[in-house]
């Protein structure tokens, strides 16, 4: 269990968030139900497919008064960027606030605490559905070319899809956000 910390915009939210990072073994009864919940209203359709492809994975919960309002998760990829060895990624999945707790903070503080609690990756990543939400918190755009392999190793580009990085600690300073980016194909959205 992560201290209760003030959320990280304190001119939004002002009361206290309690953080807890949990494997998805751990994501069955009632919390994945409170789980199912947040998303799929987050989400405005049913999570329960997206959840299920979510494993395995760890989850960055935010609780107020034991209500669970926020909440990330990261599953580990290997991502590709031309010229250097692969990168073991941590990958963002479902950021989602609860409706009723939009627009107080709570997905900001949850996103500024992933870095730390992805530290021994070499990148995190994500597909963002607004970028702009997400550089203001650090993350950057990845220019290059995208692509994945698919199941018979042909590279297969993705013209139309978005991500972005964040660096970590041990991401290599020569990681050029021009560079074509690759990863595996995987069921459900590959990026
Ligand atoms: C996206 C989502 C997680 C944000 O959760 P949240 O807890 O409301 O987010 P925060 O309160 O931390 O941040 C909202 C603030 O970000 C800022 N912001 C939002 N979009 C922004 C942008 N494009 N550029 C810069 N700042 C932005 C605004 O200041 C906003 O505050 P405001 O509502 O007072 O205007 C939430 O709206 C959600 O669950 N959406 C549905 C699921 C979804 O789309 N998830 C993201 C998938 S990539």
């Amino acid at each position: 269990m992560i201290p209760p910390t003030r959320p990280a915009d304190a001119g939004h939210a002002s009361r206290r968030l309690h953080f807890e990072v949990v494997s998805s073994e751990a994501v069955r009864g009632d919390l994945r139900g409170a789980l199912l919940s947040l998303c799929s209203r987050a989400y405005e359709e049913d999570f329960s497919p997206f959840l299920a492809l979510l494993s395995p994975a760890v989850h960055l919960l935010a609780r107020l008064d034991g209500e669970l309002v926020s909440h990330a998760a990261w599953v580990e990829r290997e991502l590709r960027a031309a010229n250097l060895a692969p990168l073991r990624t941590a990958y963002v999945e479902a950021v989602a606030t609860a409706p009723e707790h939009q627009g107080k903070g709570y997905a900001s503080d949850v996103l500024t605490r992933i870095p730390a609690l992805v530290g021994d990756f070499a990148l995190a990543a994500l597909s963002p559905s607004d970028d702009g939400y997400y550089r203001r918190l650090g993350w950057e755009l990845w220019r290059g070319p995208l692509s994945y392999l698919d199941p018979c190793g042909v590279d297969i580009n993705t013209p139309g899809e978005q991500v972005m990085i964040h660096r970590l600690p041990s991401t290599p300073p020569a990681l050029d956000l021009d560079a074509r980016l690759s990863t595996d194909w995987r069921p459900g959205d590959v990026w």
